[in-house]
């Protein structure tokens, strides 16, 4: 089959089309530098839009006396300490800047009858610091950054497919990659490439990603390039996932629930928050309240579909439907469930990759020259728990700032770098991937990873089981030797696939192996072997193919954050079980 190769050249190159890469793109687009953003699935419905319940910045429209050093006191302290400083004070800094610059595309914030922005508490913040368009918070933001990309007359392909990362001598200067439709080729030269592909989250079977999405493609993309990866162990549970219907289970119940006033009871009728966090309750850290769930369900107090009960049904009906209409429409939908007359069944379910692509704080520079990565690809803001509300405006804060960088790299280029074998290479990936006809089924394998991936590096982890985790991985990269592709009539979407599993097979094996390494619980990392934090690790674990796990130092914290920071973050009744 011989395929029509479509060669397009522009100054920067952006993967991925939704939050964090289309403000990159309006970055670059408003400075008068030619961009051409790529993705594989339709702007419009973007993983952003999926985020629901707010966006973080320090604006003191409700308490006054928040500040962005709190906002850094608390993102840093939640974190666990793994958070990079640096990182955080840019995103909690440039917070504000990054509510005005939506405010100017047109962003529908909520507001107060004064016109103030509302915002509301999410868990473990010290103010109400979260803004919001009701639970559809992302996909306003999302909504809105399509439209100023249009305004701005951005090109965007959003049925572009990435395979890989062109690079030479360490210099990136393109990509590679084909129409998921009709296999049209894309052969892309670029001086840079930011990658906003998300992250690794569907790896796990019960995820708040829908099918096809955070399949770990930046991971891959990045590493094949030559870049590594940053505490890819560190993945968000967050407590609230529905459990049917089946192929919908793990959709979101937003936090935004819990911050309006919902009580989390197990079948017993008991709220079980009392025992983890008699203080902040439903709003305690989302690692808390995740494990909280699980250990409830874990020692027999769960209901009989293995949840619990997660109840609004008391809270004024107008606030469910202004405040929650997202969460009341699901529901109807799904499972033809009023929320306010009956409590939710939810469980934990996979939803952030808080490590991620390794990147320079400054300006989420990679180890390759040119690549960027930005948004749940790459890492440093989140550490081992993650605020909610955080990702939505560091999207905003790096997009900004990462646009400038590839600018500014861009413009100082002496010369294009070319490679003909590589791009040889990325061609000949694609052929034999087509001409592949083996027994195994490209779905199937997901499947099973997704199925490792639960059952070894859930919300709590062991020896035992990550190393049995490693060695059913490495029988599935065996098994993957012999799939079969075969795109059909409706489209390229079996080839997609393959390149998904790829990327999937290389997160899972990144994310069992540093799991192993932290030998300790923090955060959303629970080991039962090693139930208490270890100083010692209290660092970053970088990951590539060759080198493995490293240590990474983080750095030291601002004195005029550390101040803010109260009390020590312990693990006392975490680990209940
Ligand atoms: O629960 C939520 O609305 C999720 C927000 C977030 O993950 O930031």
């Amino acid at each position: 089959m011989s395929h029509v190769e479509q060669r397009i050249s522009t100054s920067v190159l952006v993967i991925g089309t939704g939050g964090s890469g289309l403000r990159a793109a309006i970055e670059l687009a408003e400075n008068g530098v030619d961009v051409l953003a790529v993705g594989k699935r339709p702007k419009s419905d973007a993983h952003t839009s999926l985020a629901a319940g707010g966006i973080n910045a320090a604006l003191a429209t409700m308490d006054a006396d928040d500040s962005w050093q709190q906002h850094a006191a608390d993102t840093i302290k939640e974190s666990y300490f793994l958070a990079n400083p640096h990182t955080v004070q840019i995103v909690t800094e440039g917070a504000r800047r990054g509510i005005e610059d939506l405010e100017r595309y047109g962003m529908p914030f909520q507001r107060e009858d004064d016109g103030r922005i509302s915002q509301r508490f999410f868990g473990a913040h010290t103010y109400r610091r979260t803004a919001f368009a009701g639970d559809y918070t992302g996909l306003e933001i999302q909504r809105t950054l399509v439209n100023r990309a249009a305004q701005l007359e951005i090109p965007i392909l959003d049925s572009v497919y990435v395979t890989r990362i062109l690079v030479q001598g360490n210099t990136v200067f393109g990509a590679y990659g084909f129409d998921i439709n009709d296999g049209t080729r894309y052969l892309i030269h670029a001086d840079a490439v930011i990658l906003a592909a998300g992250g690794h989250n569907r790896i796990w079977r019960r995820s708040s990603s829908r099918r096809d999405e955070n399949t770990g493609d930046s991971f891959r993309l990045a590493v094949e390039a030559g870049a590594r990866l940053r505490d890819p162990e560190l993945v968000q549970f967050h407590p609230s996932g529905i459990i049917e219907p089946q192929n919908a289970a793990g959709t979101l119940i937003s936090e935004a629930a819990r911050g309006e006033g919902g009580i989390l009871r197990n079948a017993l009728g008991e709220r079980f928050m009392s025992k983890y966090d008699p203080e902040r309750m439903e709003l305690s850290t989302r690692d808390r309240v995740a494990l909280a769930c699980y250990t409830e369900i874990k020692e027999g107090r769960g209901t009989p579909n293995g949840g619990v009960w997660l109840d609004v049904s008391h809270l004024p009906r107008e606030t469910i439907m202004t405040r929650l209409p997202r969460v009341y429409q699901t529901m109807l939908e799904l499972q033809m469930l009023d929320i306010t007359k009956d409590p939710i069944e939810i469980a934990p379910t996979a939803h952030y990759s808080m490590g991620g692509v390794w990147v320079r704080p400054e300006d989420h520079g990679t180890d390759v020259d040119g690549l960027y990565a930005i948004g749940e690809a790459s890492s440093g803001l989140h550490g081992a728990n993650r605020l909610g509300g955080n990702s939505l405006i560091e999207l905003l804060v790096f997009g900004r700032i990462v646009g400038q960088a590839a600018a500014e790299y861009s413009a100082g280029l002496e010369a294009q770098r070319r490679s003909p074998a590589a791009v040889q290479q990325a061609r000949a990936e694609v052929d034999d991937l087509l001409a592949s006809d083996g027994r195994e089924n490209v779905r199937a394998l997901q499947r099973a990873i997704r199925d490792t991936m639960t059952e070894h590096a859930g919300v709590v982890r062991d020896d035992v089981g990550l190393r049995a985790g490693l060695a059913e991985l490495a029988d599935i990269e065996t098994r993957m030797a012999d799939i079969g592709i075969h795109p059909d009539i409706a489209g390229f979407q079996d080839l997609a696939h393959a390149f998904d599993l790829k990327s999937a097979a290389l997160a899972a094996r990144a994310t069992l192996e540093a799991a192993l390494e932290r030998r300790e619980t923090r955060g959303a990392h629970n080991r039962s072997d090693y139930p208490h934090t270890d100083p010692a690790l209290q660092v970053n674990l970088v990951w590539s193919p060759t080198s493995g796990v490293v240590r990474e130092e983080i750095p030291p914290i601002p004195d005029e954050i550390a101040t803010l920071i109260g009390g020590e973050v312990s693990t006392e009744g975490k680990l209940v079980e």
